[in-house]
């Protein structure tokens, strides 16, 4: 049997307004190979960032599976996907992001205190110095601007040279050179680790230049199926 790099399988998720439910993934499903880059377009409220959040196992759907790899995400508790996201996961979320009490250098090495393992120094610098956030690195996040934010949230989910990358519109805050150089940073990368990436954008142009696009609409990914 073949084996994908993420494995979604007809994923339901419904958001329990205090209104009317809003049934934010409608069987969901598609597959991606290891070491594809595949991006994500689709309008606003179409179920993009619901989609990644399961993707990553911040939530779980009701009903369908996510599997990365070999592991069944849909089938561990809160706590098992916690750990597994820890390991493997590179995540660039806008609402998941910097730690404000910690200063910026702190919260780069924020997941290598978690997992205990150290840094590769010299990438570390490099990607610093690619994302142009060198100068920051006393400060805390809330003197750094939107953008500013985004390339350390960048910087430290590829620091980590993880298996997967899911990144929600992590080009959303900044200008589009700034914009080019992030996209072309995150290619340069999962080509030099062999890893898988999807990324969500509303940047038509960033989102062609990946091996795949997909395209979200209603809760389900265009003509995808399992
Ligand atoms: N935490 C939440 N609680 C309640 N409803 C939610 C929640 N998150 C998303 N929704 C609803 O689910 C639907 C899908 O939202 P989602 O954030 O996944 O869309 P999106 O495609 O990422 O949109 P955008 O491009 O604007 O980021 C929307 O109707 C939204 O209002
Ligand atoms: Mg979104």
């Amino acid at each position: 049997m073949e084996e994908y790099a993420v494995k979604i399988c007809d994923i339901h998720k419904t958001w329990n307004m205090k209104t009317t439910p809003v049934n934010a993934l409608q069987g969901c499903s598609f597959k991606v190979e290891p070491g594809e880059f595949v991006t994500i377009i689709g309008r606003s409220g179409s179920g993009k960032s619901t989609l990644l959040h399961c993707i990553a196992g911040l939530i779980a759907p009701e009903e369908g599976t996510v599997e990365i790899g070999k592991t069944i995400l849909t089938e561990m508790n809160e706590e098992q996907r916690s750990d597994f996201r820890l390991s493997h996961i590179g995540l660039v979320f806008q609402f998941y992001s910097l730690v404000q009490e910690l200063t910026v250098e702190e919260n780069l090495r924020l997941p290598f205190e978690v997992n205990g393992s150290s840094p590769d120094k010299e990438f570390l610098e490099e990607l610093k110095s690619r994302l142009d956030i060198k100068k920051l690195e006393n400060k805390y996040p809330r003197e750094c601007s939107g953008g500013q934010q985004q390339r350390i949230a960048i910087a430290r989910a590829l620091s980590v040279k993880p298996d997967l990358i899911l990144a929600d519109e992590p080009t959303g805050n900044l200008d589009s050179e700034n914009s080019r150089k992030v996209f072309s940073l995150f290619r340069e990368c999962q080509r030099m680790f062999n890893q898988t990436v999807i990324m969500v954008t509303h940047d038509l142009a960033l989102a062609k230049q990946a091996d795949r696009m997909l395209v979200m609409e209603d809760g389900r990914i265009q003509n995808e199926q399992i």
